[in-house]
């Protein structure tokens, strides 16, 4: 038996780079597992890795492509343990799992069976979901997970006095794949949403529960936050990129004396536009002014209240983080509350195994609607 793979061992598009080849089933060491990948989903970063020099890869710890070293993409899997290494306990052949590992290695989920360590963020899969929607979930779910209670702060489990505060949230990107499971669950967190999008994605974003939406392609997305009866805001998310509202964040930015620990911009971009451009954290190296509002984002919530206000803006500014998705089995497990409450991930399309290339030129093309999603096996 072979393992049917997708790999690419040069940098560019994946949807011209990947090859379909095979490789032996692994075999799995000690406390690592193999899965046999039902589905698995793509997403930007899968993009910004095969297009990254080989300088950033070094850089960030990834592997390079090349002839000898070639490289499968995607980080997100569900799937079923067919072998268990010596030392694994929490799982056995034949469960069915779902969760993620950061392909920087290149070994990604576009593959039939995957070699991977039990420690890594996955977990068995919940009975209600699908082999595509549940590929569909860690990483989107993690990273909007990790922007509004990690770092917005705000209570995953609102009780009724929570709810009452009718926090807001405005979401850049609503109907990314990221965007759309960031308003769900910011409804579930007793959120309002206001949410930008084009006017041919209004109906799917209000559906998911944004009570306002912004229409980027047509209207001054600043003037209408500044002018939106939800604002200011607990927290912007901008799922985009781009600075279009930093000036204007001590507008924008809620600033509650009962709540100071609420009121934050948090970026899964940057400041960078570009689809194709590494992402995260990693892009303060190369946008100063982002690290130095990051920075006077950190000093404007310890400074004292007396110091006066000129200095104040000098050194201190609105809370403001650019994260990168810290994914983890217990965060991962929080989804199957979210699914109670009503939260899916929106799945824009699912493509057959043999059609990888034409998934990621779905992915490439800056239009998916939700999701994308790989079925590897029946
Ligand atoms: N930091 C992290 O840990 C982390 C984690 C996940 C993702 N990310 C990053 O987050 C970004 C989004 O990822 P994703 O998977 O959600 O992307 P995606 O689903 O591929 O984004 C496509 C969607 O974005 C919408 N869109 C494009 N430009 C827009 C704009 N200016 N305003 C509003 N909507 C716009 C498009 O709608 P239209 O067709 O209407 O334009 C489309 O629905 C990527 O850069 C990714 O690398 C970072």
């Amino acid at each position: 038996m072979s393992n049917a793979v997708w790999q690419y061992t040069a940098p560019g598009r994946l949807s011209t780079t990947l090859t379909a080849s095979t490789r032996p089933i692994p075999t799995p060491g000690p406390g690592e597992v193999v899965v046999g990948v039902k589905a698995a989903a793509l997403n930007p970063v899968d993009e910004q890795l095969a297009q990254s020099s080989p300088r950033l890869l070094k850089f960030i710890g990834a592997t390079e492509p090349s002839e000898t070293s070639p490289l499968t993409p995607s980080s997100d899997f569900a799937g079923v343990i067919t072998a268990v290494g010596d030392g694994v306990t929490q799982f056995t052949v034949g469960d069915e799992v779902y969760g993620q590992r950061f392909s920087a290695d290149g070994n990604g989920f576009l593959a039939e069976y995957v070699c991977i360590p039990a420690s890594a963020p996955f977990i068995h899969k919940p009975a209600g979901l699908d082999w595509a929607q549940a590929a569909a979930v860690p990483l989107v779910y993690s990273t909007v997970y990790d922007a509004l209670v990690v770092w917005g702060r705000l209570p995953f489990d609102p009780t009724d006095e929570d709810k009452a505060k009718q926090r807001t949230v405005l979401v850049l990107g609503g109907s990314s794949g990221t965007g759309s499971a960031a308003i769900q669950l910011a409804r579930k967190m007793g959120l309002r949403v206001a949410a930008t999008c084009s006017a041919a994605n209004a109906e799917l974003v209000k559906s998911l529960g944004a009570e306002e939406v912004i229409d980027y392609t047509t209207e001054d997305v600043t003037a209408r936050a500044l002018a939106s009866p939800l604002a200011p805001f607990a927290e912007i998310l901008d799922c985009v990129g781009g600075t279009d509202l930093v000036p204007h964040l001590d507008a924008l930015i809620l600033a509650d004396a009962a709540a100071p620990q609420l009121g934050v911009y948090v970026t899964i971009v940057g400041d960078k536009t570009s689809r194709d451009a590494m992402g995260g954290a990693v892009t303060n190296l190369y946008y100063p002014a982002q690290a130095i509002r990051t920075l006077k984002g950190v000093v404007g919530e310890y400074l004292p209240n007396w110091i006066p206000g000129p200095l104040r803006s000098l050194v201190a500014g609105k809370r403001y983080a650019c994260i990168r998705l810290v994914p983890t089995k217990d965060k991962l497990a929080t989804y199957e509350s979210f699914m109670a409450a009503g939260g899916k991930i929106t799945l824009d399309s699912t493509h057959e195994f043999a059609q990888a290339k034409a998934a990621y030129e779905r992915l490439e093309s800056g239009r998916a609607r939700g999701k994308v999603v790989v079925q590897v096996a029946k």
